[in-house]
This record gives C-alpha cells, sequence and structure tokens, in this order.
C-alpha cells in the first residue's frame, strides 16, 4: 500500500516503536500512581484521540474516559491565548481524579485553562498526561507530571497531530516540509 502522506514528511521524530515503548511505560507509572482509584481520563480533542486510545489500554486500570473539545484562535501557527470549550464534559467530575491527556503541550495556553475549569468544576486532582512536550514555547507556568517526549520547536505531526486537520493518522511523529504549509500560504 502507497501511504500518500509519506511525500510531505522530512523526517520522522519519533518511531512506530519508539511511541509504543513509550506509551507502554508511561502506562505503568499511571499505573502505579492510581492503582487503588478509579481515575477519569479526559482527552483534549482532537489531537488526543490516538493517545488516549492506547494510553487508557496501557494502564491497566478500571478507568473512565471522558472528552472535551477546545478551540483556541490560531493565527498561523501561534495561539492567541483565547480558550473557547467547543464540546463541554458529558458528565459530573466532582471528587474525580483526573488525568487531562493531550498531544502536544506548547504555549501552556490550553492546560493552564483547562486545569482552572476542572478544578472550579470539583475535581478531587488533576494531572496532565502529554505525549510531546515543547518547553522552548511556554508562556504560561504548566508542567505535565507524564510527558512522553520533549520535542524541539519543529512542525510535528502524525500520532493525532495534525497540519490543517490531516496527518493525524500517521503511525509516527514527523517533521512536516516546510514547503507544504508554505505553499498553502501562497
Ligand atoms: C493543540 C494541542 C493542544 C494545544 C497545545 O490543539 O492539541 O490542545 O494545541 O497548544 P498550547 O499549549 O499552545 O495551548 P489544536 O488547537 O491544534 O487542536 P487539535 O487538538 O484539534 O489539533
Amino acid at each position: 500500500m502507497v501511504n500518500v502522506m509519506e511525500k510531505d514528511i522530512l523526517k520522522v521524530l519519533v518511531s512506530e516503536e519508539e511511541l509504543k515503548e513509550r506509551v507502554r511505560q508511561l502506562g505503568e507509572q499511571i499505573n502505579e500512581k492510581y492503582r487503588d482509584k478509579r481515575p477519569l481520563f479526559l482527552g483534549v480533542l482532537k489531537g488526543s484521540f490516538i493517545f488516549m486510545a492506547d494510553l487508557v489500554r496501557a494502564s491497566g486500570l478500571k478507568a473512565d474516559v471522558e472528552f472535551i473539545a477546545v478551540s483556541s484562535y490560531h493565527n498561523g501557527t501561534r495561539s492567541s491565548g483565547v480558550v473557547q470549550i467547543t464540546h463541554d464534559l458529558q458528565q459530573d467530575i466532582t471528587g474525580r481524579d483526573i488525568i487531562v491527556v493531550e498531544d502536544i503541550l506548547d504555549s501552556g495556553n490550553t492546560l493552564s485553562f483547562l486545569v482552572g475549569y476542572f478544578k472550579a468544576k470539583g475535581a478531587a486532582s488533576v494531572s496532565i498526561a502529554t505525549l510531546l512536550d515543547k518547553p522552548s514555547r511556554r508562556t504560561k507556568p504548566v508542567t505535565a507530571e507524564f510527558v512522553g517526549f520533549n520535542v524541539p520547536d519543529e512542525f510535528v505531526v502524525g500520532y493525532g497531530l495534525d497540519y490543517a486537520q490531516m496527518y493525524r493518522n500517521l503511525p509516527y511523529i514527523g517533521v512536516l516540509k516546510a514547503e507544504v504549509y508554505e505553499n498553502a500560504l501562497d
């Protein structure tokens, strides 16, 4: 089969095998911390959907899942800082131990808003699991307890992460060729 996305990828940053092994390790860490609890895995749509599916299975816990969708009004590749909820929680999270699941922690705008929101809703605890972390871009003081990989400030796609809603279904994390997004701006 020809993967028609491959030609747009400059290089593989995290391979499929590396993702699998790291998610297994994160699942173990989460298992150790929450073994006696029933945490709520709370995925931030859309980017988290693949990581969420793999992480919740890797945890081996009696857990349940929930999703929230937000939009942060990006202009170009930068976030404006204004976070709006486009699909809200469908359950009461009072007293729950929340594991927020994200594909990437960048400026920290989204997670800084969401952690405050979940605490205001009465969560007993809120921790963050992010597959990728770009600490060099942080403008808000947000720290994730469970981090898959620190990545440089490059245009990464795959395993949930998109460019213009595409490439989320690449099985690895890749760096997009500049010509792909530069041509789109013409
Ligand atoms: C991405 C990512 C985080 C956010 C991180 O979402 O999934 O939610 O940006 O950036 P921040 O730390 O600067 O707030 P995006 O808006 O691209 O939407 P998506 O999840 O639907 O791809």
